[in-house]
């Protein structure tokens, strides 16, 4: 069974293709993937414009398409007849979407139906405008190809990002605790089992990811702040940089519930380097020194919160997703626990951001529980949740 995946929740354009073998005994191999990065695109603004990754979204999922089908031989080039009774449908299909019509019916005029069995679009969370390019593409499609079509739940992708291909999807060790770090969300989910989710804690305000954005812009760096921060804490640690007088919060880290809360720590950045600017104190290595002071408040929380929740629903495996866990810091402390037999479920670098792979493989597993259909009725959900 071979499925599309499509994902433009964000600023990420992304489709992947996976073949899953076996029904009874599951395992995927991934056929293909493309992405494209829309940062270039936002940095001037210092984070995502909506409307402009909706525009980035439209012009790119064509083509992008287009190479995917081409990478995983499944192109079918040949001039297919399109009646006016199905242009009319398509163009009411992709009403959201006006530059799309054109390139789309172009394509499909020119291409015809591939070996794909499902599609899988991610339905939310998200920035709707974004998110809707993605499933009146993915509608479109499974209309003319007649191609079932799945919503998938963005975050459901974020957890399914750790499986690898060749693993056995039906075997996995429930229940376990899943962490999500991103620009987004931070979450703290049980995992029953697929598709069982129930959530434990949050930020109560700032995302992690949202957090090291604006710590970076606090301290000058460019957006997306998360991997500058990462680069400045590392050299500080290199150089053996010490904080002396920079000591930063850990908010919420003694209390017993399962949340979190990250604003706090980005104004205690915020007065921090005011004071110092008065002061004239803000020096490069001073930077240094706070991005490895924000990133070592932020994994401590991280931790000791996400490990509290192992205990008390007594799982031994935890499952990290999101753009956050590119960072070093984060992944080796969390790998930590592999000492005290606990199983670390971290996605490989290219799994960490926003990419189409994991859509491709949610919606595998939740069409194990719901059949999809043909041309569905779904709605951008920017506030989707897990259930
Ligand atoms: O999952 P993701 O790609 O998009 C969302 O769904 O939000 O996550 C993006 C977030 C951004 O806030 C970015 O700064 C952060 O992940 N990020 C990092 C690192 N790389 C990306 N944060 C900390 N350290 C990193 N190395
Ligand atoms: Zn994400």
């Amino acid at each position: 069974m071979k499925i599309l995946g499509i994902e433009t929740s964000c600023d990420e354009t992304a489709l992947a293709i996976i073949e899953v073998e076996n029904q009874d005994e599951p395992s995927f191999k991934t056929l293909g993937t493309v992405i494209h990065s829309q940062i270039e695109e936002h940095k001037p603004f210092g984070g995502v414009m909506p409307i402009l990754a909706k525009r980035e979204h439209a012009r790119n999922l064509v083509p992008l398409l287009n190479s995917l089908l081409e990478k995983t031989d499944l192109k079918r080039e040949e001039a297919v007849e399109i009646s006016s009774e199905q242009k009319t449908k398509i163009t009411e299909i992709l009403a959201r979407e006006n530059d799309l019509v054109g390139v789309f019916l172009q394509f499909i005029s020119t291409v015809s139906k591939p070996d794909i069995d499902m599609l899988a679009v991610t339905s939310g969370p998200g920035l709707e405008p974004a998110l809707w390019v993605g499933i009146s593409f993915a509608k479109a499609l499974s209309y003319v190809w007649n191609i079932p079509l799945m919503p998938t739940n963005h975050m459901e992708g974020h957890i399914v990002s750790v499986l690898k291909e060749g693993q056995n999807l039906r075997n996995f060790a429930f229940p376990a605790v899943a962490l999500l770090i991103s620009g987004g969300h931070t979450e703290l989910v049980l995992v029953k089992n697929w598709g069982e989710y129930e959530l434990i804690g949050q930020t109560r305000d700032d995302a992690v990811g949202e957090a090291f954005d604006k710590v970076a812009r606090l301290l000058g760096l460019p957006y997306p702040g998360g991997p500058e921060i990462s680069r400045l804490a590392k050299i500080a640690r290199e150089e053996n940089l010490t904080s002396g007088e920079i000591k930063l919060p850990r908010p919420m880290l003694h209390t017993k519930d399962f949340d979190f809360s990250f604003a706090g720590l980005k104004t205690a950045v915020l007065y921090l380097t005011e004071d110092l600017k008065k002061e004239n104190k803000l020096d490069d290595n001073t930077r240094k020194i706070i991005a490895r002071e924000f990133e070592d408040a932020a994994t401590e929380v991280l931790f000791k919160k996400t490990k509290l929740a192992l205990e008390q629903f007594g799982a031994s495996t935890i499952i990290i997703g999101g753009g956050v866990i590119a960072n070093a810091t984060i992944r080796n402390k969390f790998a930590e626990l592999e000492k005290e037999n606990i199983t670390v479920l971290i996605p490989e670098m290219s799994a960490t951001t926003d990419n189409a792979l994991m859509i491709a493989i949610a919606g595998y597993m939740k069409s194990r529980r719901i059949l999809p259909v043909i041309c569905p009725d779904i709605k951008a959900e920017g506030n989707l949740r897990l259930s």
